[in-house]
């Protein structure tokens, strides 16, 4: 009998670096993000390739009952005066959950039920984010610095932007130096 004992790959829990196994990387800018903020013309104005956010994911296996771990650095900033934010979405598969961890930074998660149904949870260093199914999910950064949160997720959950075409349903904008939340109105 002789047990093997392995180094497992690892995550820099101040700075959210991920390393000791392949990741996968992809980084999504302004361009990328057309029609998600409220004030196009500021969106506009950016240069087209400026990163919003990266995400890092360990590559790993994906069967059916896998899970992925990955890290979202969303930088600060705003366009006009909406932070700067995740796409966010739903699962492909509704009913799967997530799991998001605060490391660096403090923000916003944008929680929305099926029905529009928003709710949001303050982001920080060890904060942890129990995202249920049917829920959609969106980082936000309110803060001056790069927010980074772990994500845990089932590798069959997959995304679904397009069921959030029309957006969330509040939008999370500066005002007077303080982070407010908006209602999305309707006309
Ligand atoms: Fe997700």
């Amino acid at each position: 009998m002789h047990t093997l004992i392995t180094q497992p790959p690892q995550v820099a829990w101040a700075s959210g670096l991920l390393s000791g196994a392949p990741l996968i990387h992809k980084s999504t800018r302004i361009a990328d993000l057309n029609g998600v903020f409220a004030d196009r013309n500021a969106w506009r104005e950016f240069d087209p390739q400026q990163v919003v956010y990266d995400v890092e994911m360990f590559d790993s296996p994906s069967p059916e009952g896998a899970l992925y771990t990955g890290v979202t650095h969303l930088q600060p900033g705003k366009v006009g005066d909406e932070y700067f934010m995740t796409r966010g979405h739903f699962h492909a598969r509704r009913e799967q959950g997530e799991v998001y961890c605060g490391l660096r930074g403090t923000g916003y998660l944008l929680l929305q039920d099926a029905q529009g149904e928003a709710r949001i949870e303050h982001v920080f260093p060890g904060s942890v984010h129990i995202i249920p199914g049917f829920t959609a999910h969106r980082l936000i950064n309110t803060a001056s610095e790069v927010l980074s949160a772990l994500a845990v997720w089932p590798s069959a959950a997959g995304h679904d932007y397009a069921a959030l075409a029309q957006g969330f349903s509040v939008r999370v904008i500066e005002q007077g130096g303080q982070a407010r939340v908006q209602e999305k109105t309707h006309d």
